[in-house]
């Protein structure tokens, strides 16, 4: 079976090698998936994709004419699918659980590289500056977390926040049971929360779900934290909140425009993108570029997953980690939730 892998870095192609032999024949490709790269999928069986390639309607009737069979993410959001075209022509698997704990220490990471100015007190020692004007930080202890997304990495944010003695408000579409923690409508936990962390899924309910109107509610200075989707945040409003004082600090893994920007280096370059030039300059703001699940757990178990999800089809099993519309897995569903931690 040959396997064209789009959007690859050398870590990608270092977890995934030693399951390459005589059944199993990987491409990899570094640039991303879109129309005009989907030839590079001819003659393959199989594609691999991750965040930013854009698998759309004319993506997946090209690849269908191909003959390629199925869409393997080696990543837990689907966003970038169509699976309405997708439907009834290829099959789509994902890889719905690795280390949850990856994205939730990089979000904790992040909140406290921010709030104990770590990242300032770094560049300072750096050049001998030994100054600690402007380092004041505040206590995570007894601040209030509000998480919106309770699915596996909000439920592993929240035993973090646990443990530096935060108290935890959730919002959640599918509350669920999570001893010392408060569900409230999401109006609440804007108003209530020191600090904001986005772990819900990208969909056309949750786009933009930080907007204008959701930063007036939140209280002066709040912190807010996105390793989920960017498009979860109107980064033209988060920019108007933080130069207008309302948000704290922010700090973004991901970014609404992140597909022409994010794993490439563009050092030396005019970057074209104001908003996020902007937001960068802000002493009050940390971007990582969608590094959250960067860590060589999760790497190896994105690799494993997916290998078996390729597997499991070519063999003729059960797709466990399939998504799609009639299947009733995809976020549009109006159903229950699906049992964490037993993928999709
Ligand atoms: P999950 O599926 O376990 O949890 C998602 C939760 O969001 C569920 O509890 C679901 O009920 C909830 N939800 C769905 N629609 C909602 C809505 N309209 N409002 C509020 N809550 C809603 O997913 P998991 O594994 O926790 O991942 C969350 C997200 O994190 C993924 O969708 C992905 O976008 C992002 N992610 C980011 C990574 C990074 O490297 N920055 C790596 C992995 C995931």
């Amino acid at each position: 079976m040959k396997i064209a892998f789009f959007d690859t870095k050398e870590y990608d192609q270092k977890s995934f090698e030693s399951y390459a032999g005589d059944y199993l024949e990987f491409q990899f490709y570094d640039t991303k998936l879109c129309e005009a790269t989907a030839k590079l999928a001819y003659g393959a069986d199989a594609v691999c994709v991750f965040v930013n390639d854009d698998v759309n309607a004319a993506v997946i009737d090209k690849l269908y004419s191909f003959g390629v069979q199925l869409i393997a993410l080696r990543c837990a959001g689907y966003n970038n699918v169509d699976l309405a075209a997708a439907s009834e022509k290829i099959r789509v698997v994902r890889v719905p659980a690795y280390s949850p704990h990856a994205v939730a220490e990089h979000t904790m990471a992040l909140l406290l590289c921010s709030v104990r100015r770590i990242h300032k007190a770094y560049n300072r020692t750096k050049d001998f500056n030994f100054s600690l004007n402007g380092l004041t930080g505040f206590d995570l202890h007894g601040k209030t977390m509000g998480v919106i997304g309770t699915g596996k990495i909000g439920k592993a944010l929240i035993e973090i926040c646990k443990g530096f003695g935060m108290n935890v408000l959730a919002y959640d579409k599918y509350p669920s049971e999570i001893y010392g923690v408060r569900y409230t409508e999401l109006d609440e936990l804007l108003c209530e929360s020191d600090i904001i962390s986005l772990h819900c899924p990208l969909t056309p309910e949750t786009q933009h779900i930080i907007n204008k109107n959701s930063i007036d509610k939140m209280k002066n200075g709040a912190v807010l934290i996105n390793t989920s989707r960017g498009a979860l945040i109107d980064s033209e409003d988060l920019l108007e909140g933080i130069k207008e004082r309302k948000i704290g600090a922010a700090c973004l893994d991901v970014y609404e425009e992140e597909s022409d920007l994010f794993f490439e280096d563009f050092s030396g370059h005019i970057v074209n993108d104001d908003t996020l030039a902007r937001l960068i300059t802000m002493p009050n703001v940390i971007v990582t570029s969608h590094q959250a699940f960067l860590t060589e757990e999760a790497l190896s178990g994105i690799a494993e997953t997916t290998v078996n999800n390729i597997l499991d089809y070519f063999e003729g099993r059960e797709l466990t980690n399939e998504v799609c519309l009639r299947c009733g897995n995809a976020e549009n569903r109006t159903e229950e939730p699906d049992p964490i931690g037993a993928g999709v």
